[in-house]
């Protein structure tokens, strides 16, 4: 089977396409033959680095979409031939590839491949709201990087939530519209103003009640001037380079909280409540209320391109991933 191997660490170029050995399903796992796949930042972060201990080489990919091939000796729900959306135990971008079975989620027919392709960010965007910042609808929230993966769907996910009023951030003025249609009421392009001052001018100097922040850096810090007495702040992401320096004094004084979220950390320590999580957004797709924003198709070989184009800071929504033969011709 083809898939990519990074052999070191770097630019997009270390991406390469090239005949993989087919994987063995382990005890308590599943073999998928892959529909489609698609990138995630934190693909980019572990191809140019050490990112959660992934040495060279390796298949880089957190998730997809794919048939059971084989399932292993301890594996007990699922069967050939069903599909599923699945985390990757090793990596994604390939013809074929491995899951456990607890991080498996089998899809109802209403959901079509490319809307479950998404299920990383949906899982992602629901968890921050839902178990991290315990938001509720009548609340006001922010959300960075509004154009994103895990923006976009954090947006749909309030709005279909019944979100009284949601801001979001973008880097640049051609996606203000896009968050707009995925359900933000106020857009601000951080990268052109401070978004801090405007965010507090729309709420009356009240502030927001959550910021979902995954960019980290010196957004975070400025976030926590735009966070409401009794706020919260989700941090569960470093796009921007940097983590951030924050100092305690604003944080007590007004009861706010910074809250650290990791979906890797779910599927580690509470994985049964990922399911949960999946179950729920599956429904929110299949009942056409919220999906996966796809902003651009590559075919495996290309992925060099993908991580470019994500990298380049124009991508809107998801950069999908089809096996060469399985490319969608137009
Ligand atoms: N903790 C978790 O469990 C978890 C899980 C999934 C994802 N994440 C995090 O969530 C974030 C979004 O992931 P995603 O896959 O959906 O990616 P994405 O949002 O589609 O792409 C990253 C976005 O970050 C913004 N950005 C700001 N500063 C940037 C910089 N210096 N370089 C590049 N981009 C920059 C860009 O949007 P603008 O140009 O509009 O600013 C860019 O489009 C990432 O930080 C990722 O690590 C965390």
């Amino acid at each position: 089977m083809n898939g990519i191997l990074i052999h070191q660490h770097g630019a997009p170029e270390e991406l390469r396409y090239q005949t993989l050995t087919p994987p063995e399903p382990g005890p308590d796992e599943v073999v998928l033959q892959t529909l489609v796949t698609s990138v995630n930042f934190a693909d980019i972060k572990m191809r140019r680095s050490l990112y959660r201990g992934r040495k060279p080489p390796f298949t880089p990919g957190f998730d997809g979409v794919g048939v059971v091939l084989s399932t292993g000796a301890q594996v007990t729900q699922l069967q050939p031939g069903q599909r599923v959306a699945a985390y990757a135990t090793g990596g994604s971008y390939a013809e074929q590839y491995r899951a456990k079975e607890v991080v498996c989620y089998p899809l109802p027919d209403e959901v079509s491949n490319e809307d479950a392709t998404g299920i990383g960010v949906m899982i992602t965007a629901y968890n921050a709201l839902h178990w991290a910042a315990r938001w509720t609808p009548t609340e006001t929230l922010l959300v960075h990087a509004g154009a994103g993966g895990v923006g976009s769907s954090a947006i749909q996910i309030a709005r279909a939530l019944g979100a009284k009023t949601i801001f979001a951030t973008v880097g640049s003025d051609d996606k203000v519209s896009k968050c707009q249609l995925f359900g933000a009421d106020h857009v601000f392009n951080y990268q052109a103003e401070e978004f801090a001052p405007a965010v507090m001018e729309a709420t009356q100097g009240r502030g927001v009640d959550v910021i979902l922040d995954t960019i980290g850096g010196s957004i975070l810090e400025q976030g926590l001037q735009a966070l409401a007495t009794f706020g919260r702040l989700v941090t569960f992401g470093h796009s921007g380079g940097k983590p951030a320096s924050i100092s305690s004094q604003p944080l007590h004084r007004e009861n706010r909280a910074v809250i650290g979220y990791s979906s890797g950390g779910y599927r580690k320590h509470r994985p049964h409540l990922l399911q949960e999580t999946a179950k729920t957004v599956l429904s929110l797709m299949a009942e056409d209320k919220i999906h996966t924003q796809i902003g651009a198709r590559f075919p495996l070989s290309q992925a060099s391109e993908a991580h470019r184009w994500v990298e380049s800071r124009q991508s809107v929504g998801k950069a999908l991933l089809y096996p060469d033969a399985l490319f969608p011709s137009s």
